[in-house]
């Protein structure tokens, strides 16, 4: 994984009249996130997850209004969703394939599923195909090295993947 370095003192936040973070929202976070937290900072992933779940990825805006929320600086939230990259800080596909590319996946040849997918798909990995059907990512470890080699796609991890596998599973969301 390469280190990118962004200009984010100086970046241009594209705004829209209407909130992302939602009374809704702000109602249901003050319910059921914040009381399983010591501290407000510490309900920031979830809330992360949350808008994430919500709009298909996290504009900065949403980050500035979530750190309004949470009564912290934008820029922990940057930092974390910089840091992270199963948020996603620009708008992705419909379906996003997430290969992972730690160490064990590595070794149990994740490199030809990695290369099949680009193929097929004619994507690089952090690109999305033109229609706007998939996104495809290279992840740090999944937390599932016992079944390496593995993915996740959408929401769900596939282990013990397979070119035949990641094959069935595009056919499925293509059709
Ligand atoms: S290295 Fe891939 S799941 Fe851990």
């Amino acid at each position: 994984m390469a280190w990118t370095v962004q200009p984010s003192a100086t970046m241009q936040i594209p705004r829209r009249s209407e909130p992302y973070v939602t009374a809704e929202m702000q109602a249901r976070w003050t319910e059921i996130i914040l009381p399983r937290y010591e501290t407000r900072l510490g309900s920031l992933m979830p809330i992360l997850h949350d808008v994430q779940h919500a709009y298909g990825w996290i504009p900065a805006q949403a980050m500035e209004e979530i750190a309004a929320f949470l009564e912290i600086n934008a820029s922990q939230v940057f930092d974390c969703t910089s840091f992270y990259e199963e948020y996603h800080t620009h708008p992705v596909g419909e379906h996003v394939i997430a290969i992972c590319q730690s160490i064990a996946c590595e070794a149990c040849g994740h490199q030809a599923i990695i290369d099949h997918v680009r193929g097929r798909l004619d994507i690089e990995p952090h690109e999305t195909t033109s229609d706007g059907k998939f996104t495809l990512m290279a992840l740090e470890c999944l937390g599932a090295c016992d079944t390496a080699p593995c993915a996740l796609v959408n929401d769900d991890r596939h282990d013990n993947l397979t070119i035949d596998a990641i094959d069935r599973i595009i056919d499925g969301l293509s059709s």
